[in-house]
């Protein structure tokens, strides 16, 4: 089982690179990126020449990958790192999540793949792996956060990072995960608790997504998503807020990723740790 993929942003430690990698990994599948990363980041090498470029040229260098907001919202923020941080992307959490298109994850991603710095990186891969194997429980996208954060490697945040994805992603899958061959398999919490629920019987998946009646409201993703654009016509809602405010203080992930769809359609932005109508 192949546990590691080389991709070209893992060929670089580029604060500019691994800021437009993770833009665009936002709501594309990594395979999907390749081509169009290594065509963006040779025609615009530096925060400098995507600024110097028209937001249509900008645009254009997107195609493939769609939700063209974020390529208008990289070119917003590559004239920002010109006006406020010397042309740089910053090594701060909120100056990072003060930038058009940069939320809590991809914040988080630019400071421990770019700068090494000791934080964990809770992408959906990582937060199976961690609700499975490490908590044997479902786990709010804070506590996982607070756990990656306690496990991650404080000399090689990097690897660490980027091999929980790829563990996620090969081994510790979704829907069939490859139990049988995984390196975790004695110390993995969701194991434990099968072996004990008894011979033959499954224990309940930690990672297992929340029921939801396909093509009715109640309960819908459009449900949450109502409830959090009303409140951003009242006001910004802080990052912390997002969950509860669309209904589901119990499923951050799930919160986080609707909001991440209305800033990569446009309407709404994150500005200061908070989300706001765009
Ligand atoms: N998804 C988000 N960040 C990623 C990364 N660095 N590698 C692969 N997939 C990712």
């Amino acid at each position: 089982m192949e546990l590691w993929r080389d991709f070209p942003w893992r060929a670089t430690r580029d604060p500019w690179f691994v800021l437009v990698s993770e833009v665009m990994l936002q709501q594309t599948q990594a395979s999907r990126v390749v081509g169009t990363f290594t065509r963006f980041v040779a025609r615009f090498p530096t925060p400098a020449a995507c600024a110097g470029a028209g937001c249509a040229e900008v645009v254009r260098a997107w195609e493939g990958l769609g939700y063209n907001r974020r390529a208008v919202n990289l070119h917003r923020t590559a004239t920002i790192l010109l006006e406020r941080h010397d042309g740089r992307v910053p090594d701060d959490l909120d100056a990072l999540e003060d930038l058009p298109g940069v939320g809590p994850y991809t914040a988080r991603a630019v400071l421990a793949f770019a700068y090494g710095r000791p934080i964990g990186v809770v992408d959906g891969n990582v937060m199976r792996v961690l609700s499975r194997a490490a908590a044997g429980g479902a786990l709010t996208l804070w506590e996982a956060q607070r756990l990656a954060d306690r496990l991650v490697s404080p000399s090689n945040a990097w690897r660490f990072n980027q091999a929980l994805i790829d563990f996620g992603a090969c081994c510790c899958t979704a829907r069939a995960p490859r139990c049988a061959s995984c390196h975790l398999l004695e110390q993995c919490r969701w194991t434990r608790a099968a072996a004990e629920h008894g011979a033959g019987t499954a224990a309940p998946d930690p990672a297992a997504p929340t029921r939801r009646r396909q093509g009715r409201f109640a309960g819908s993703d459009r449900e949450g998503r109502g409830r959090l654009v009303g409140a951003l016509r009242l006001a910004p809602v802080p990052a912390r807020a997002v969950a509860t405010t669309a209904g589901w203080p119990d499923d951050e992930l799930r919160a986080l990723r609707v909001a991440e769809a209305l800033v990569a359609e446009g309407l709404a932005s994150w500005r200061e740790g908070a989300l706001a109508l765009a």
